[in-house]
């Protein structure tokens, strides 16, 4: 059943609450709205509720050396691990997005080998130093850090507003702290990796230091406090925690310190891997989701991924789209020849173009490519990875469904129709859990798991 709110004649409200009070999806779900999609998918969802997200990672040895929200959980990927640990004898598992590598982390935490694609250089990095540092010495990493120069100063990123992020006091601290670690020499395996592991501490305390939070996205937080010494004591503590796990991982997972996780720079939408896998398991952006970039433009910007602004937006630009692309990228798309559609997506588009004219002003214009071009790019990357499924292998995706203009997005649906145009069967489809809209906060979203599985090895001609 839909509420409606009454709105008085003359009443002064914005546009934007007019447009929430006015939706006819006020107070809808997408229970409702997924029927149809459901009915011609000839499937249900099941329910199997968890704790999905990476926040639960935060005490877990290697997993929380970077806080990194937009993860999943490792007690996730251990279920999935799990669940087909009978299927599969030691199965080569495959993130596409491997973002900061909790797949990649809890594989080899079984000793599976692992490969992983990451378009963010900063993200990349982070997530191959969680799998690639696992033989340092912990008393040698920490004596590194006692003893790193504390009078050699490196300037923060020019670029960046760094005075606006963080207060005078806590910057200079940052920039001695930074000198420090630049002047480690970093000739030696041994050496790289000691100075890698620092700097990914570096990179995960700097939102801690600064006058900023990220929940999830990055936005300033007035009355935050931060200790003029935080930098050091931050430090001190995550190096602390990285030395505890290398313990740990030398005394209870000894044998897996050699087991191969690959993280690659590159792009998932055209990368060609050398290896089949068992198993897939990853998580997209969500459509309407995060900014993979400007949420993390600090850290690029201090470990040098990134020289200029001008940088990030290049980055931007070339992962799977988010709405905060640039409208030149959309235009070209818009205006390319040759695209994956659906009726599904043709229907959806002409209705979001539908209700942004009627409503006459939207955050983008430009929104029904935008969600065109989601499914163009992730056509793009299921393409490759049903390539290198093996038969009888799995390729398990978490997404988030969508609301955008008063027009339900079953990303998830629609997802598990591409699996099956490129010859995959849809085994199951979970909800993990609900979510809300963020334009319409009655209106509920789920997060699922779609399982597709390799039962043929042929494509089927749409899968282009
Ligand atoms: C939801 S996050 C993955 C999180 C990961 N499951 C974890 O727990 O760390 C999606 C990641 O995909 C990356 N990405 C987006 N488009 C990509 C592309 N075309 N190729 C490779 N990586 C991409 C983003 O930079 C982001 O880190």
């Amino acid at each position: 059943m839909q509420l409606k709110i009454p709105i008085m004649e003359n009443e002064m409200i914005d546009v934007r609450r007019r447009n929430v009070l006015l939706s006819p999806k006020f107070g809808g779900s997408c229970d409702i709205d997924s029927k149809p999609y459901l009915k011609e998918l000839g499937i249900e969802i099941i329910e199997r509720r968890q704790p999905i997200q990476f926040t639960s990672n935060f005490g877990e040895h290697v997993h929380r050396w970077a806080p990194y929200i937009q993860g999943f959980s490792s007690s996730f990927v251990q279920s999935i691990l799990d669940q087909y640990k009978n299927d599969y004898e030691s199965p080569i598992i495959l993130d596409p997005f491997a973002g900061c590598g909790t797949v990649l982390t809890q594989s080899k935490l079984n000793g599976y080998v692992s490969i992983g694609t990451e378009l963010n250089p900063l993200i990349k990095f982070i997530a191959d130093t969680k799998v690639n540092s696992w033989d340092v010495d912990p008393k040698l990493l920490m004596q590194t850090f006692l003893i790193i120069p504390k009078n050699l100063r490196s300037s923060a990123p020019a670029f960046l507003k760094s005075e606006n992020h963080f207060n005078k006091r806590v910057l200079n601290n940052l920039e001695f702290l930074k000198g420090g670690i630049d002047s480690i020499p970093a000739k030696t395996e041994s050496q790289i990796k000691i100075k890698n592991l620092l700097l990914l501490a570096f990179s995960s305390i700097l939102i801690d230091c600064s006058n900023l939070k990220r929940t999830p996205c990055l936005g300033y937080w007035k009355d935050k406090k931060v200790a003029n010494d935080a930098p050091w004591e931050l430090m001190n503590q995550k190096v602390n925690d990285i030395c505890n796990d290398l313990i740990v991982l030398q005394s209870k997972y000894r044998k897996n310190i050699r087991v191969k996780s690959n993280v690659v720079l590159a792009n998932a939408m055209e990368f060609k891997h050398d290896h089949f896998f068992d198993l897939v398991i990853t998580s997209p952006p969500y459509m309407n989701g995060l900014d993979y970039v400007m949420n993390y433009k600090i850290e690029m910007g201090w470990l040098g991924f990134t020289k200029e602004s001008k940088d990030a937006k290049k980055v931007k630009d070339s992962l799977v789209v988010c709405d905060n692309v640039s409208k030149g990228l959309i235009r070209e798309f818009s205006q390319a020849n040759s695209k994956y559609t659906s009726k599904w997506i043709e229907n959806i588009k002409a209705d979001i173009s539908t209700n942004i004219e009627r409503r006459g002003n939207y955050r983008r214009s430009d929104m029904p490519y935008i969600v065109h071009k989601y499914f163009d790019d992730m056509q793009k990357v299921m393409k490759m990875v049903t390539k290198s499924l093996r038969h009888n292998g799995r390729f398990i995706l978490v997404v988030g469904d969508s609301l955008i203009a008063d027009v339900y997005v079953p990303t998830d649906l629609i997802l598990a129709r591409i699996g099956t145009e490129l010859g995959l069967s849809i085994e199951k489809i979970e909800r993990a859990r609900n979510r809300h809209s963020g334009q319409i906060r009655n209106y509920r979203l789920r997060e699922t798991i779609i399982t597709l599985k390799k039962t043929s090895n042929r494509m089927r001609n749409n899968g282009r």
